[in-house]
C-alpha cells in the first residue's frame, strides 16, 4: 500500500512555501476556483510519475520569477517511510528518495502509480493520435520499466535518422550509416508495438464491463490498438519504405505514428461519439486502468481533479464502488455538495484558501 503523509512545496506554481498533511483513505481537497487544488494533485504527479499529468513542462510550474521548486513528500509504501523529494532549476531535474539520488527514471516511475481522473482525459478520445499514444506511453512506463528505456532509445534514433535525411541530398547518402540506425530503430520500435498490444489486450479485459456498468448497458465500448504497421510486418515494410522516407526525408513507418481506436456502439469515437459517451468512455479506461493496476498488485494513489461535478449521482456512486478500501484518494472539487454525506463523513477534509 502506497500513502503520502506530508507534503512540503517551495516555489511551484501558486505555492512559494507551503506544508499540508493527509490521511491514508480520502483526502477532499475543496476551495474556489483558482485556489490551487489542481497544483496539488499535479505535484503529487511529478512525486510518482516524475513527470505532470497536465502538459506542462518543469519550467512553467516556477512560482514568478523564481529559480528552482521542490517538492518534497513523506510516503508510506508498504510500511516501509520513503521521502520523495523531486527538485528542478535550469540544470533540469533531480529526484531521490531517501537522500538516494534516483538514477534510473524508468524503474524509479514503473516502482509505483499513479492513477489521475481529470477532465483533460477527454481529448485522450478528442484529440489528435499523439493523445492517444501519450495515454499509451504513461500508463505502460508505471508497469514496464523496460518500456521507457526502448521509447526514449526509438525517439532519439528516429531524431537522428530524421535529421540526417534533411541533412543530405540523395548522391550523398551513406547507406551503412542509415543501416546501423534502420537495425536500432527496428529492435526498439518491435518492441514497442509488442508492449502496447500486450497493455491493450490487458485493458480490454475489463473496458467492456466498465462501460456497461457505467452506461447502464446502453453504449458498447471496443478500444483497438491500431499499429501503423504490425510488428511481424515492420522489417519488410521499413526497408520498402526507404527510398519513400529518403525522398520526403523523414521517417514514415513505426510506432511513432500508432494510433488507439475508441469504438462506441460500432462506430469510431472521435468522429462520432456524443460529448457524454465520450466521458463514459474516458472514464470506464481509467477504471480499466485502475482494475488492471490492481490486478498486477501495484502500489498506487488515485486522484480525482474536478471530475465529480461532472457526473450524476449514479456514475459517481459507480465511480466511488471501484475504489477499494485502503487506497490513498485525493479529490478536488469546489462544493462538498458534489460528494455523498457518507463519503465526506470517512474523509480528511482539507480547506484550500488563497492567503
Ligand atoms: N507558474 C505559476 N506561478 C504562480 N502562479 C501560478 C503559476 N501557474 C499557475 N498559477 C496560479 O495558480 C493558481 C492555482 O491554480 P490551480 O489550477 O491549482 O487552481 P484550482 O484550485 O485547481 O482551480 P479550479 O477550481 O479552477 O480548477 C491559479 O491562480 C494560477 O493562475
Ligand atoms: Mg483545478
Amino acid at each position: 500500500m502506497l500513502s503520502v503523509s506530508d507534503l512540503k512545496l517551495t516555489n511551484f506554481r501558486c505555492y512559494e512555501d507551503i506544508k499540508m498533511s493527509f490521511s491514508p483513505g480520502i483526502n477532499i481537497l475543496i476551495g474556489k476556483n483558482g485556489t490551487g487544488k489542481t497544483t496539488i494533485i499535479e505535484a503529487l504527479g511529478f512525486l510518482f510519475v516524475g513527470k505532470s499529468f497536465k502538459k506542462t513542462k518543469e519550467s512553467d510550474c516556477l512560482s514568478n520569477e523564481k529559480e528552482y521548486f521542490c517538492i518534497v513528500g513523506d510516503c508510506l509504501n508498504d510500511e516501509k517511510s520513503q521521502k520523495i523529494v523531486f527538485y528542478y532549476d535550469d540544470g533540469g531535474k533531480k529526484i531521490s528518495i531517501n537522500e538516494k539520488k534516483v538514477q534510473k527514471m524508468s524503474a524509479f516511475v514503473s516502482q509505483k502509480a499513479f492513477v489521475c481522473f481529470s477532465p483533460d482525459d477527454l481529448y485522450i478520445i478528442k484529440g489528435s493520435p499523439l493523445e492517444r499514444r501519450r495515454f499509451l506511453d504513461v500508463s505502460i512506463s508505471q508497469i514496464d520499466s523496460e518500456y521507457i528505456d526502448f521509447l526514449n532509445r526509438y525517439n532519439k534514433i528516429i531524431k537522428q535518422r530524421n535529421e540526417y535525411l534533411k541533412s543530405l541530398d540523395e548522391s550523398a547518402l551513406n547507406f551503412d550509416f542509415l543501416d546501423v540506425l534502420d537495425f536500432e530503430l527496428l529492435s526498439c520500435g518491435k518492441q514497442i508495438i509488442k508492449k502496447r498490444q500486450k497493455f491493450v489486450t490487458h485493458l480490454c479485459k475489463y473496458i467492456n464491463i466498465a462501460m456497461d456498468n457505467l452506461s447502464n448497458k446502453n453504449d458498447s465500448l471496443e478500444l483497438v490498438y491500431s499499429p501503423k504497421v504490425k510488428e511481424e510486418d515492420f522489417e519488410k515494410e521499413f526497408i520498402k519504405r526507404r527510398k519513400h522516407d529518403i525522398f520526403l526525408q523523414t521517417t514514415t513507418l513505426g510506432p511513432h505514428r500508432d494510433d488507439l481506436i475508441f469504438v462506441i456502439n460500432n462506430k469510431n469515437a472521435t468522429d462520432c461519439a456524443s460529448q457524454g459517451q465520450i466521458r463514459c468512455a474516458v472514464l470506464a479506461l481509467i477504471i480499466s486502468y485502475y482494475r488492471l493496476l490492481k490486478e498486477i498488485n501495484k502500489p498506487l494513489i488515485v486522484a480525482m481533479d474536478d471530475v465529480l461535478s461532472e457526473l450524476d449521482e449514479e456514475r459517481k456512486n459507480k465511480v466511488f464502488s471501484v475504489i477499494e478500501d485502503g487506497d490513498q484518494v485525493f479529490i478536488t472539487c469546489t462544493d462538498l455538495s458534489n460528494i455523498s454525506n457518507e463519503i465526506v463523513a470517512k474523509s480528511n477534509v482539507i480547506n484550500i484558501r488563497k492567503d
